[in-house]
């Protein structure tokens, strides 16, 4: 259970780039980092437009010398100090963070990198020998991944609760952008522009999310071929999907699909993750994270909830309040960025005690489903080979 004890020595000093004001996804970093004290914001370089973001990074708190106009500046600056950062979180478009991850790792600097980690396998394995040779940890935001229970399923799986597995059928399906709404939100314009985007939309934006959640459920199986085909609905997409519908046959016979998409209407996340077994099917739904469901086949569909004496150790471990009361997105956030900085820490002290977090290896094989799938849907949706 998590209690506020410290989960390292010392909090380790902490940098971002990007994440600015207004940004989507940079308050989550925060909230997540500084929940425990594992880790103390000292620098930033906030936002692409160096004024607004030195003038975020003082509303935030930091020393006016320690808010940076960009992210190169923060490195070199920080290096030369004694107290300088020992870490860094990116959260801009998806075009800088192969860069800016590499800078980072090149100052000696562990990195958590939001995913997509960056445009193809080639970068990302570069990223993954970058951070072996440097001996220096790469973590990637598969934020969903956080919620304890994943880390049920994933015990049941294994423990042979479900049988043989014969279905993996993932979604991350919304309806926000169901119109044209990036003429009018930034945010979203740069998530259908290849330039700032990458090969894909919705694939890399929203369906590696639970592709990397079927990976902790699921780390015995491989995707052995695929066939993705996917569509811009809203038409001034294109090139980049709003839709996409991937077909998987992994290596024990098992069958999987995933349905990424942005134009869902009326939807909200509709992440969901059910996984089929011989015996039994799991269930989990981002809408009830603090949910699981067991359902027996010839028997009544249980519901397991978080916090519950029942479950595995793994599960209860990042508990922080028992059951009853609900945790959410926060909370998983947090669970992930302190296993983020026990690992930081074990890099730094040589300790080879096994653990698991969305690591270097989630990046780059994250980044390499998406290759697939664009390449079988720039073939005219057929099976390829998966490399
Ligand atoms: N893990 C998740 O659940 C999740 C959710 C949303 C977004 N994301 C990812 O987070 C990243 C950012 O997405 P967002 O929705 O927050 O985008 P956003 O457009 O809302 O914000 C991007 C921020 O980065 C800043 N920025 C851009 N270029 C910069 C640079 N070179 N240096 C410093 N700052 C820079 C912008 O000024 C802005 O503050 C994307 O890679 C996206 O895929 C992940």
């Amino acid at each position: 259970m998590i209690t506020g004890k410290r989960i390292v020595p010392d909090p380790i000093r902490w940098g971002m780039v990007g994440g600015g004001d207004g940004s989507q996804i940079g308050y989550i970093h925060r909230s997540a980092a500084l929940r425990d004290r594992a880790f103390a914001l000292v620098a930033g370089a906030f936002d692409i437009d160096p004024a607004r973001g030195r003038a975020f990074g003082l509303e935030l708190g930091l020393e006016a010398g320690r808010s940076y106009p960009d992210y190169a500046t923060m490195l070199s600056a920080e290096a030369e100090r004694p107290d300088g950062i020992q870490a860094v979180s990116i959260a801009t478009p998806n075009n800088t963070h192969y860069a800016i991850c590499k800078a980072a790792l090149e100052h000696g600097l562990h990195v958590i990198c939001e995913k997509p980690l960056c445009f193809t396998v080639t970068e990302a394995e570069e990223l993954k020998a970058l951070s072996g040779a440097r001996g220096r940890i790469v973590g990637v935001t598969y934020g969903y991944a956080g919620y304890q229970m994943i880390e049920q399923a994933r015990a049941m799986v294994k423990r042979g609760d479900l049988g043989d597995i014969r279905i993996v059928n993932l979604q991350f399906a919304h309806g926000f952008h169901a119109t044209a709404v990036e003429e009018h939100i930034p945010a979203a314009r740069w998530r259908v522009d290849p330039r700032f985007a990458g090969p894909s939309y919705v694939l890399g934006d929203i369906g590696t999310h639970p592709f990397y959640i079927s990976e902790v459920i699921l780390p015995h199986l491989r995707i052995k071929r695929l066939m993705c085909v996917r569509q811009s609905f809203v038409k001034s997409r294109a090139p980049l999907e709003d839709n996409a519908v991937t077909l998987m046959e992994y290596d024990n016979g098992a069958i999987g699909t995933v349905w990424s998409s942005a134009v869902n209407a009326g939807s909200m996340h509709s992440q969901k993750v059910r996984i089929v077994g011989s015996k039994a099917s799991l269930e989990w739904w981002d809408e009830r994270p603090n949910q699981l469901s067991y359902e027996v086949q010839g028997e009544p569909a249980r519901v397991l909830e978080r916090g519950m004496g029942y479950l595995v150790p793994a599960a209860l471990a990042e508990d922080r309040i028992g059951g009853g009361h609900p945790e959410g997105l926060f909370e998983a956030w947090a669970n992930l960025y302190n296993r983020f900085a026990l690992a930081m820490t074990r890099a730094d002290t040589s300790d080879e005690a096994p653990m698991r977090y969305p690591d270097i290896t989630a990046g780059v094989e994250g980044v390499r489903w998406v290759e697939n799938c664009v390449r079988s849907a720039d073939a005219g949706g057929v099976w390829v080979d998966y490399r």
